[in-house]
């Protein structure tokens, strides 16, 4: 039974197998095929936190696979009405996998220590495990055949951060990251990932040009996350010149597309010339988190 709780829980052979079926799974759906690998499994979606594009794509990849899904919000009251552990070890008997938001990054290991069936983060305040599959997933597409990629990370080292660095280190992706000082990537994850990739090309500046240089993809996420709304202006300050904007892709390639997990906010971390201008893969990206994460559903279960 395996858990996905941040990336470094897959190998990278891991992480390919993932990628590898949900494509397949993919080129199969756009042709109306839609196997039911997962007849008779139930997924949780235990979601403290809203959610557009995480929640839909688990309950329609599980309902094209054959399974069944239901949500769980905040009204279940896990770690509130009860403790997470009985919470977990009750919902474990019910259903074969749970994906679970959260506001905070260590309930999801307590869930996981207690639930009895595999757990697949699906979003905390650290990492966010499965946009990153389908970011992967988007930016080869984009680029099919390339022997070498990077991706240029553009404002705040969040929890879409975190996750994109750890996977690109996996995968051999050249992984470039502009943030300012204070809205960096910690030490100890930087460690980790070396340790782990030890040939991980991973750059940390607080130059936005230096980063998208060469870079097949620029990505940006919001500056504000969900749960830090106390911070709003300060946070806005100090990320107001790390926009991606058209004078900023201009140091891009004019093959690199532009990426971001969405929801957006146009005139913040993102000019909307950029995001709805043509170098723009944000809703085939959006897309992409079904089929990757249908694939990452198959391994799973080992089907
Ligand atoms: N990108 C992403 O996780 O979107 P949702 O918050 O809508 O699930
Ligand atoms: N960093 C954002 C991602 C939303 C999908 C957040 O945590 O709110």
């Amino acid at each position: 039974m395996r858990n996905l709780i941040t990336l470094f829980d897959l190998t990278a052979a891991e992480i390919e197998q993932v990628l590898d079926r949900g494509v397949r799974i993919k080129a199969d759906y756009d042709r109306g095929v839609r196997e039911p690998l997962l007849q008779g499994r139930t997924l949780a979606l235990l979601f403290q936190k809203p959610s557009l594009r995480t929640r839909v794509s688990f309950e329609c990849g599980m309902a094209h696979m054959g399974g069944s899904s239901l949500f769980l919000g905040k009204d279940v009251g896990w770690g509130e009405r009860e403790s997470i552990a009985d919470f977990a070890q009750v919902l474990g008997q019910f259903v074969d996998v749970i994906a679970c938001r959260a506001n905070a990054h260590e309930r999801v290991i307590e869930l996981a220590e207690h639930a009895g069936c595999p757990v697949i983060n699906a979003l905390t305040d650290y990492s966010h495990p499965c946009q990153a599959l389908a970011d992967v997933l988007t930016l080869r597409e984009r680029h099919p055949g390339a022997k070498s990629l990077k991706l240029a990370y553009v404002g705040d080292a969040n929890n879409v951060a975190r996750s994109l660095a750890i996977c690109c280190a996996r995968l051999g992706i050249a992984f470039s990251i502009a943030a300012p000082r204070g809205y960096q990537f910690e030490q100890e994850l930087f460690d980790r990932i070396r340790k782990d990739s030890p040939d991980a090309d991973l750059q940390q500046t607080e130059d936005p040009v230096e980063a998208v240089r060469d870079a097949a993809g620029v990505y940006t996420d919001v500056w504000i996350s969900m749960g830090q709304e106390a911070e709003t202006e300060k946070r806005k300050q100090a990320l107001a010149s790390y926009q991606v904007n058209g004078e900023l892709m201009k140091h891009a390639p004019a093959s690199a597309c532009f990426l971001h997990c969405l929801p957006a906010h146009r005139g913040l971390e993102v000019s909307a010339d950029v995001i709805d201008g043509p170098q723009s893969a944000v809703i085939q990206q959006a897309g992409n988190r079904m089929h990757a994460q249908k694939g990452l559903l198959a391994w799973v279960f080992g089907v």
